[in-house]
This record gives C-alpha cells, sequence and structure tokens, in this order.
C-alpha cells in the first residue's frame, strides 16, 4: 500500500467526517459557526460544539440566508449618503407656500393627461373613485373616521385653479391644507403628495383631473 492509499483509508475511517460535514453544510444555511472554538448556533436558539480549526486563524462568520438580514440600507433609510455640501439641485427646490390662496395663480406646467390618468389609478383612485366622485373602494371605510374622500366633481373643486388643485393634492386636501403648510398635522386620510410624488407627477394629474371634471 502507498502512502498516498494509506492516508486516504484513513481518512475514509473518520466516520464523524460526514456528519461533520453535513451539520456545517446545515450551519451555512441556517447560523453561524466559529472556527476558532467550534461554537456553532442555529437560528439563534439551538447551541453546540463542532470541531474546531483554530489554526485557519479565520473569524467568526455569521451566515445570513436571507439578504435583507445584511446591514444595507433601503431607499429612504437613514443615514443616507447625502450630496456634497453646498450641492444646488439642477431643478431648483419646491417652493412651499403657507396658505392654499398662494397656490391659486400658479401655472400648470404639464398637459400630460395620459400619466396623470395613470397617477391618479394608482394613487387616488383607491378613495375618490374611478369616476372621481368620491366613491372609492376604500371610501365606505372611512364613513365615521374623519373626512370622506371628497367629490371631485362638485362645484368647489371645479371651480378651483389649476394652481389651486396642485396645492390641494401637494398638502393632502383641503380642510387641513393651511395648518399642514404651514407645519402643523393634518387629521384628514388623505397623504400629502408633495412627500409621494414629484412636481411634474402632480401637475399631470391636475391636466388629468381639469379633463374630467372640466372648470376653469
Ligand atoms: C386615503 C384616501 C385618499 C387618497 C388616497 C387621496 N385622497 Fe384626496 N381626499 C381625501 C379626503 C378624505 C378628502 C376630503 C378632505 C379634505 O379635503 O381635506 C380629499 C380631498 C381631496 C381634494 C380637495 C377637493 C376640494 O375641492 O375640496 C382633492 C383635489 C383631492 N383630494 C385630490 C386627490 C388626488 C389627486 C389624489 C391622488 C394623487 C388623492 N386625492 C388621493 C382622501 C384621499
Amino acid at each position: 500500500m502507498s502512502l498516498s492509499q494509506i492516508k486516504r483509508a484513513q481518512l475514509l475511517n473518520r466516520r464523524w467526517l460526514p456528519l461533520a460535514v453535513g451539520l456545517m453544510a446545515i450551519m451555512f444555511a441556517l447560523g453561524c459557526y466559529d472556527s476558532n472554538t467550534g461554537d456553532a448556533n442555529i437560528g439563534g436558539a439551538i447551541n453546540f460544539k463542532l470541531p474546531a480549526f483554530p489554526e485557519t486563524g479565520s473569524n467568526r462568520v455569521q451566515v445570513f440566508t436571507e439578504m435583507h438580514y445584511q446591514p444595507s440600507y433601503r431607499t429612504q433609510e437613514s443615514p443616507r449618503l447625502l450630496p456634497p455640501d453646498g450641492s444646488v439641485p439642477i431643478t431648483g427646490a419646491e417652493v412651499v407656500y403657507a396658505s392654499i390662496d398662494e397656490y391659486k395663480n400658479l401655472v400648470r406646467t404639464s398637459s400630460d393627461v395620459v400619466s396623470g390618468q395613470k397617477l391618479f389609478t394608482v394613487n387616488c383612485q383607491v378613495c375618490h373613485g374611478q369616476n372621481l366622485d368620491g366613491t372609492g373602494p376604500a371610501a365606505a371605510y372611512m364613513v365615521t373616521n374623519g373626512p370622506v374622500p371628497a367629490n371631485l366633481r362638485l362645484d368647489l373643486t371645479k371651480n378651483s385653479t389649476d394652481g389651486e388643485l396642485f396645492g390641494l393634492i401637494s398638502c393632502g386636501g383641503r380642510y387641513f391644507c393651511n395648518s399642514v403648510l404651514q407645519g402643523g398635522e393634518s387629521q384628514s386620510p388623505m397623504p400629502e403628495f408633495r412627500r409621494l410624488l414629484s412636481e411634474e407627477e402632480r401637475w399631470a394629474i391636475v391636466a388629468y383631473i381639469r379633463g374630467a371634471i372640466g372648470g376653469q
């Protein structure tokens, strides 16, 4: 028997080897294993010892089975990388006025009715309804708790200027608009869309609503 054959036979005689390899495979799938001490842990609950290999000098490995456990930042999540000091957005920051009256004279900058309709379907229809009359599927759940979604076909909305509609969408409806613009809180279920949609998107929605309800 040659030397290498003897070595191979010795290796095969180690009955624990397949078991250890199997356990380590499970560790890699579910938990962590410290090769210096042999400490192994599955799911934070099951602790036991595996053979230690301190001579490798490697560190404790934390094995993640799902990527979302990794330390990473999601969009809108702090801390974020900020633009360098003194950067100026090339489009200019959005001006937020202090009251809905100040929005009245703004001139609509989009006539993209097609995008406006798509955006309305995604963001508004659930409350204001496909027909813009305030009968979206969520409206039924709001009858007892605060204001109900406005019927956008009434004169109040129809007689509002484009700028006013833009302001109402930006601040989340009429009732609490001024207080929201002055930093207060809204009791309305309608979100402040200036935080959710770009200026261009809100103007496109105004174009769609104006086309649908007529008026000013
Ligand atoms: C979660 C429900 C909800 C969603 C989503 C919602 N709204 Fe509203 N909206 C309301 C409620 C409730 C009111 C009435 C209360 C108020 O005006 O403050 C309202 C009021 C309004 C008004 C004021 C009408 C007027 O003349 O007084 C406008 C305009 C409006 N919504 C447009 C939109 C648009 C456009 C979207 C989508 C970008 C949208 N809303 C999404 C609930 C919602």
